[in-house]
């Protein structure tokens, strides 16, 4: 990256990856990574993301299998075929155990602020949860910087206690997504973008 231009490309260029080669990805270039999802900016710098890396089939396989239990339990609440709620979960295992890297973007509220109102407490919360966010992009991109690919799946929060149940999970740590990351099989298109146009306003001094 030598310069500006280079560096906009490179941002604009990362896209979500869902398909990847069986190739492995090599524990040096995860630690590289996750170690720049942590030079991600924190509120009051208290770094409350928390990672787990998971590269065994078996405990993909135990993960995937516990929740679609819940999965399942939830589509059959919304009234789903079952036809449709297979075809669901066969989709969301087949993403954990196919990527050759999962790794578990966690919360951790413990070095918090606490203070004596809830609006304040919310708003400590959600910028710890905005702090874990800017590191699961800077995660990303630094895959993205590695050749590699991945993509951000949200599930996780529909089924946290499950998860921490399964992985058994210190106390603290919320889950709050998973990332899977490994070499794409190929690059796909460009997701357009709204324009700034509609996104955007200017205030100007009148
Ligand atoms: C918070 C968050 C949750 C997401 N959850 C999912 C998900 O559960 N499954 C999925 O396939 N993609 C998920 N994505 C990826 C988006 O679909 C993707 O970023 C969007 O379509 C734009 O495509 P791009 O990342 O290739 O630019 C998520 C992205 C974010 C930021």
């Amino acid at each position: 990256m030598t310069n500006t231009t280079d560096l906009h490309t490179f941002l604009r260029t990362r896209r979500s990856i869902r398909r990847f080669k069986t190739d492995p990805v090599a524990d040096s270039v995860i630690q590289s990574i996750l170690t720049t999802a942590t030079y991600a900016p924190s509120a009051h710098h208290r770094q409350p993301w928390r990672f787990i890396v998971i590269k065994d089939v078996s405990v993909k396989t135990r993960l995937a299998d516990a929740m679609a239990k819940d999965f399942e339990r939830d589509l059959k609440r919304d009234g789903l075929s079952s036809e449709k709620i297979q075809a669901q979960i066969k989709r969301s295992k087949e993403r954990i155990t196919s990527a050759p890297v999962a790794i578990l973007l966690c919360l951790d509220l413990s070095e918090m602020d606490v203070y004596p109102d809830t609006k304040r407490n919310q708003a400590e919360t959600m910028m710890a949860v905005q702090s874990v966010a800017a590191s699961g992009l800077q995660l990303l991109l630094a895959a993205h910087a590695e050749g590699l690919g991945g993509v951000w799946a949200c599930w996780p929060l529909f089924v946290q206690k499950t998860i921490s149940k399964t992985l058994k999970l210190p106390e603290n740590w919320e889950p709050q997504g998973m990332f899977f990351v490994g070499y794409p099989t190929d690059i796909p298109p460009l997701r357009e973008r709204k324009p700034l146009y509609e996104i955007t306003i200017q205030i100007e001094e009148a």
